[in-house]
């Protein structure tokens, strides 16, 4: 018998020689107690989380939580069933509902995830003869959704509009175009010249998704995203999005004007054939995007800790994903795995969580500290990470 398990050898033996150094792993921390959006209690100790995708801050809104509460008790914990069945609750119409008003468009579809979102309307929308001409930095789940569909596969280099036109070029007469960007991408918190990009799909007639899970609530004048703050949203077909960040739970969403987008209920298969969301997840989701719409505050108050997050790692020596703060998240690049990994340790020993990411989430084989800001950082905490930066830095021979 072939032990099926071998494939994976060279990924325990990397986790074996990682772990072997002594240093905790990285990958398998517990929130022992959540304090608030900014803090946990890891390994008996108060923790300040820089590293969740919680940038609004809503999981611990009062109107969240008691909305939350209300349709536990008036509607129970599941649907036990898919949307097209006995799986669509008010509060799935009113989720959509939601989401129409905060994009300003005509249709919303939620998902169970993100994940599930960018499989289903990527894989559904671009059938066989078909091309999907996507960025290389892709998330995972987009990826996937071309593998899960039928149409031909043409990555270009990261943000690279020459090479994407070129792509769109090569393709042959008459076959449809599905060109699929992201606003932020997270692995480098770096955002998309979405305003030229979209020019350029558009005038080789391909139609445009921008998945926006990084950039909804924070970026943008009403939070739309990168492609609103650029003054393209009306020329993208189909927005793709999560609760999982900025919303504060879990879901994922498509929104569209498209004349014709609700038939993808019925031939969607990641959302035909799997459980709707909770009541529960539902109505939290809907109260936070509504709080979204006004939280120009927050927005701005997020930016500035970007800012200063910004400019205090990059004067301690620190090198970072890009040379001005475009979003929420900042990289901080590492030389390899063991100094990333005992940075990432010497910093959760300092009271601090990031995130160590590695290959092949990462772009071009690089160990990356990523840290994520959240609206509810106060200006004192930003402070008190610089300087455990700088200490932990200092210790591990990075700074
Ligand atoms: C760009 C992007 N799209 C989609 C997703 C999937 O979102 P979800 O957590 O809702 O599955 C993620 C999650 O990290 C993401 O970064």
């Amino acid at each position: 018998m072939t032990d099926l398990f071998s494939k994976f050898d060279p990924i325990i033996e990397m986790r074996r020689g990682l772990l072997a150094s002594g240093v905790e792993d990285p990958f398998s921390l517990v929130m022992e107690r959540v304090l608030s959006p900014t803090v946990a209690v890891c390994n008996g100790r108060e923790t300040i989380l820089l590293g969740t995708y919680n940038y609004m801050g809503m999981t611990f809104d009062p109107d969240v939580i008691a909305a939350g509460k209300q349709a536990l008790d008036d509607y129970g914990s599941g649907t036990t069933g898919s949307r097209v069945l006995n799986g669509t609750y008010a509060g799935h119409k009113a989720v959509e509902q939601a989401l129409c008003d905060f994009y300003a468009m005509e249709h919303a579809m939620v998902f169970s995830t993100g994940y599930q979102a960018n499989l289903g309307v990527i894989s559904t929308v671009a059938g066989k003869g078909d091309y999907i001409v996507l960025d290389i930095d892709s998330h995972a789940s987009i990826w996937d959704g071309c593998k899960m569909g039928d149409a031909e596969v043409v990555p270009f280099k990261h943000n690279d509009i020459e090479a994407m036109e070129k792509r769109l070029k090569r393709i042959p007469e008459g076959a449809g175009k599905l060109v699929v960007l992201e606003g932020v991408y997270s692995m480098m918190g770096d955002i998309a010249p979405l305003k030229d990009m979209i020019a350029v799909a558009k005038a080789n007639g391909a139609m445009v998704l921008v998945d926006e899970a990084h950039s909804m609530g924070f970026i943008g004048p009403n939070g739309r995203g990168v492609a609103e703050d650029q003054g393209v949203l009306d020329q993208v077909d189909f927005v793709i999005g999560t609760f999982s960040k900025s919303v504060g739970t879990v879901g994922g969403f498509c929104v569209s004007n498209h004349p014709k987008f609700e038939i993808l209920r019925l031939v969607c298969r990641p959302y035909v054939f799997t459980a709707s969301l909770p009541p529960s997840v539902v109505a939290t989701a809907a109260t936070s995007i509504r709080k979204l719409m006004h939280a120009g505050d927050k927005r701005a108050h997020l930016w500035e800790n970007s800012r200063t997050l910004h400019a205090g790692l990059k004067a301690r020596g620190f090198q970072l994903g890009t040379d001005a703060p475009q979003s929420a998240i900042i990289a901080v690049i590492m030389p390899d795995l063991e100094r990333g990994a005992a940075m990432w340790e010497a910093l959760l020993k300092e009271g601090l969580y990031v995130n160590l990411a590695r290959p092949p989430a990462t772009p071009a084989n690089m160990t990356l500290l990523r840290c994520s800001l959240c609206a509810e950082h106060s200006a004192e905490q930003v402070q008190t990470i610089i300087g455990m930066f700088e200490r932990a830095g200092k210790a591990v021979g990075i700074i």
